[in-house]
């Protein structure tokens, strides 16, 4: 199978820029309308989807995000590894504003959001235990790297629903007490959706703010995020262009198994 590279750009990454024969086009998915149109191309030779998480124009808030639609899109597409890049804020001193973080684990504490493709006529319980791929993380690690980015190898993201910020009670109890590294509002179900599509996941968080706990920080102002986010976006377009030559042209069987997730997590009886 050919190695399809797709990019769900968040908040700060609305384009890729390099992109042979780029063309916008519509994919029908049968959960809904995704996101937007995608935006599809080769990139060194291979091929690249681009799918803006909010829309373009940012329609979409952290809930109205049709996640299950968005991840059917790509696997409709043939993509066959999703990197996600979004913005978030940071509960640790050594993670600052500009700095990415090539996420590995989540906490979920979303709750008005579709969070599985299964559930009428078919019952599946697929494994999150290790919810990204690390062959994908490992490559956007280094094309971090690469591109001169502060980056940091494995984090654990606080999802949250939003889309109003943490209050700083809130804050403490991720960062203190559940000793989360970063915060942000889109990652889930995303993840798990991508993992049910038996598609490989990676998540590229740019941090913009300290979120609400630190003393010298007070609390999230969004006019602060924006011009942190203008920044991370011209870095995190230089990441992805480094992507194609990091990964293998034909996919191999993912070691990890993110692409046979399914094979033993169907509960109902075959007819
Ligand atoms: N996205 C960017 N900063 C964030 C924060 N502090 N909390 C949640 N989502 C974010």
């Amino acid at each position: 199978m050919q190695t399809k590279i797709g990019i769900i750009g968040g908040s700060g990454l609305y384009d890729i820029v390099g992109l042979s024969d780029a063309t916008w086009i519509t994919i029908d998915s049968t959960w809904g309308q995704p996101s937007d149109q995608v935006l599809t191309g080769t990139l060194d030779g291979v091929p690249l989807v681009f799918l803006p998480r909010h829309g373009r124009g940012h329609v979409h808030t952290p809930t109205t995000v049709p996640y299950r639609a968005n991840i059917d899109a790509l696997k409709r597409i043939g993509v066959t590894d999703v990197i996600s890049v979004s913005a978030c804020g940071s509960f640790r001193e050594d993670m600052a504003p500009g700095d990415f973080v090539i996420v590995d684990q989540f906490i979920d504490r979303t709750f008005a959001r579709n969070k599985s493709f299964f559930g009428t006529g078919c019952v599946a319980h697929v494994s999150v235990a290790h919810p990204t791929c690390p062959r994908l993380s490992a490559a956007c690690l280094t094309a971090a790297k690469d591109a001169g980015i502060n980056v940091h190898d494995g984090g654990t993201y606080l999802a949250m629903e939003g889309p109003q910020f943490s209050s700083q009670a809130e804050s403490r109890l991720y960062r203190d007490v559940w000793h989360c590294d970063v915060i942000g509002m889109t990652n889930m179900p995303e993840a798990k959706l991508a993992r049910e599509a038996e598609l490989c996941y990676a998540s590229v968080a740019m941090i913009t703010d300290y979120d609400s706990w630190h003393p010298d920080h007070g609390a999230v102002d969004v006019s602060d995020v924006i011009k942190t986010l203008q920044g991370n976006g011209s870095k995190a377009r230089d990441l992805v262009t480094r992507l194609p030559t990091l990964l293998d042209r034909m996919r191999a069987p993912c070691p990890h198994g993110c692409d046979r997730a399914l094979e033993h997590a169907i509960m109902t009886a075959p007819d």
